[in-house]
């Protein structure tokens, strides 16, 4: 079997090894030369939309996915119309543009932050007196890891927030007061089947996820599998995908959705039963969902820009490290751990060990 892939960054590695094992082998197009994922599958090196590139990838693969939302929708539907593609390229392009997002969590009864989609300065300044302040402003399109977002906070200016996004078409959305930001990962299979994991808890560092720690049992795991589930039934969905929330007051917000697996699903990996990458890949093949859930404690800790020394991260028990052979740059996600522990105290002592490491690099 062989899974082609657009995009060959650390989830296209991570998807390629966990189908090693199933037999399935790993073939994606990546613009960029020293694409991480191609340490451990083959790498057709050009643009997303080279006609030749996706013809071999069209005739080599069984099945088609992709890791990021921004790939050229030209290509995808190209491709879908000569194999099956998994998510369906309409998740793609309800996922891809916030606006669409939100007006589709709207339709579908998922509640959001309250939202004005901004065309230009005058509509901002409309959008800043009917929310108040504080509130984000956030392009569109193409954002990721708070990339294209401006925080307003009472008194600042709008047109300098307007500039900051680059003046490109956008959404202001008001600033919730959460309690705490959650994930839920889900996958569907070709047949309708939904599984979820546990939620994830997720604490963010300057716009980067920077922990995730496994809440099973959580109150809010009920509301959160509801909400994932509509969306995955509306979007005739197959496959992995992320459902980011703010919880208020026990109350679910949706933030945005990604159609594809996710960071804050890494623990799965040795968190659970089969990996959020196993059943992506499951549910892409037409094979049997693996179950979610995990007996331990278990968290995940990225590492941004530079991880520590793997010595010292592996002298600490119950941890996994996972280093996806990426340059060290300011801001790039390189690699990250799962950590371990019978217990919650045990769990957070050893996620503090790893954090003093990071203080300490
Ligand atoms: N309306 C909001 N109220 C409060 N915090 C917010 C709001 N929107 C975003 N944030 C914070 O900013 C983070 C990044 O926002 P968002 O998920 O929209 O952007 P992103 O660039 O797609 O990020 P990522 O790629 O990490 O998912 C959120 O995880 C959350 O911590
Ligand atoms: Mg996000």
């Amino acid at each position: 079997m062989i899974l082609g892939l657009l995009g060959g960054g650390q989830l296209a590695q991570m998807l390629a090894l966990a189908g090693h094992p199933l037999g399935i082998d790993t073939l994606f197009i990546d613009p960029a030369a020293d694409a991480c994922a191609a340490r451990v599958a083959h790498h057709l090196h050009g643009r997303f939309d080279d006609p030749a590139l996706l013809q071999q990838l069209a005739e080599r693969a069984d099945v088609v996915s992709y890791e990021f939302e921004s790939v050229p929708t030209t290509g995808i539907e190209w491709l879908a119309s000569q194999i099956p593609v998994y998510p369906p390229p309409q998740a793609l392009a309800s996922g891809r543009d916030r606006l669409h997002e939100k007006q589709l969590f709207g339709k579908l009864g998922i509640p959001t932050a309250e939202y004005r989609a901004v065309n230009d300065l005058e509509q901002l300044l409309g959008a800043v007196s009917e929310l108040g302040l504080p509130a984000l402003l956030k392009s569109r399109r193409e954002g990721y890891d708070g990339k294209g977002q401006y925080l307003l906070r009472p008194g600042a200016s709008a047109a300098e927030a307007w500039q900051a996004v680059g003046g490109v078409e956008a959404i202001l959305e008001r600033l919730v007061p959460f309690q705490r930001e959650l994930s839920i990962i889900a996958v569907r299979s070709r047949e309708g089947e939904i599984r979820c994991y546990p939620l994830s808890e997720n604490q963010h560092r300057n716009g980067i996820l920077h922990l995730s720690i496994r809440r099973p049992d959580d109150p809010l795991q009920g509301q959160a599998e509801v909400l994932v589930s509509g969306l995955l039934q509306h979007l005739d969905y197959v496959g992995v995908i992320a459902l980011e929330l703010f919880a208020q007051e026990g109350r679910l917000l949706a933030n945005e959705f990604a159609p594809r697996v996710h960071n804050s699903g890494h623990w799965t990996m040795e968190g659970a039963l089969c990996s959020q990458f196993e059943n992506h890949l499951r549910a892409i093949f037409g094979l049997p969902l693996g179950a979610t859930q995990g007996s331990d404690e278990v968290a995940m800790v990225n590492f941004i820009g530079h991880p520590p020394a793997s010595a010292d991260l592996l002298a600490i028990p119950g941890l996994h490290l996972h280093l996806y052979g990426k340059e060290p740059r300011s801001g790039r996600k390189v690699g990250h751990a799962t950590v371990r522990g019978d217990t919650l105290t045990t769990l957070q002592q050893r996620i503090d060990a790893v954090t003093a490491l990071l203080a300490e690099g």
